[in-house]
């Protein structure tokens, strides 16, 4: 009797601990979504204002100079590092690590089983320079406006730009509605 008792203790405990587990993780991902969507929101401000100033050739110098910019200073703000990243990059920088692969590579596997893009997301705990920290990413699906530069044919002014900034660049050809990246979260220990 006494060992049932201690049994059904021990199993409630571990259920309570299990449950503030799964609470600890979507409190975290609800913190990790709303600052995704902030940066994600200032960037297609400020693109949208470049392209309508000077066309997508003067956009370019946004995404360029700007972007890391406006990442540097949202991972500030939200006190986590904020980044974007892609399976195919334009900027080396932004190359994903192994576990953000893995993501990357599931988010594609998602997107082939009806998911929709926009609702893409995972969060969870993972190792980060030896460190076990929160991780979370969202998918981007790659929107109208972004065939300008990143579309399966770009004007030729677009086209030589890219080439000149970015010798190496891989991200073009996407279609409307494919995952053109996504962005990354990591909470800073
Ligand atoms: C005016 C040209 C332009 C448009 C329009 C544009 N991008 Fe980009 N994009 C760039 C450039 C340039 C970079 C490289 C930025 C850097 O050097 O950090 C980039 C980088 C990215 C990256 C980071 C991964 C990588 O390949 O380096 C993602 C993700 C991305 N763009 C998504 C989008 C999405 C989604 C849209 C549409 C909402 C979009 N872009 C529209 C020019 C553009």
């Amino acid at each position: 009797m006494r060992l049932m008792i201690v049994c059904t203790a021990a199993a409630m405990l571990a259920a309570a601990a299990s449950a503030s587990a799964q609470d600890d993780v979507a409190q975290r991902t609800e913190a990790a979504r709303a600052a995704a969507a902030d940066f994600g929101k200032t960037l297609i401000g400020q693109l949208q204002q470049a392209i309508a100033a000077g066309g997508a050739v003067n956009a370019i110098g946004v995404c360029h100079a700007i972007a890391p910019d406006i990442a540097a200073q949202k991972s500030a703000e939200w006190k986590m590092s904020i980044r974007r990243t892609s399976l195919k990059l334009r900027q080396r920088a932004n190359a994903p690590d192994a576990w953000e692969r893995r993501q990357l590579l599931r988010f594609e596997e998602r997107k082939a089983a009806g998911e929709n893009p926009a609702a893409i997301e995972t969060g969870e705990y993972a190792e980060k320079d030896g460190k076990r920290v929160f991780r979370y990413m969202k998918a981007i699906p790659t929107g109208q406006l972004c065939l300008a530069c990143h579309g399966p044919s770009i004007a030729p002014e677009v086209a030589a730009r890219l080439k000149a900034l970015y010798p190496q660049d891989a991200a073009t050809g996407f279609k409307v509605g494919d995952l053109r990246g996504a962005f990354t979260i990591t909470e800073t220990p």
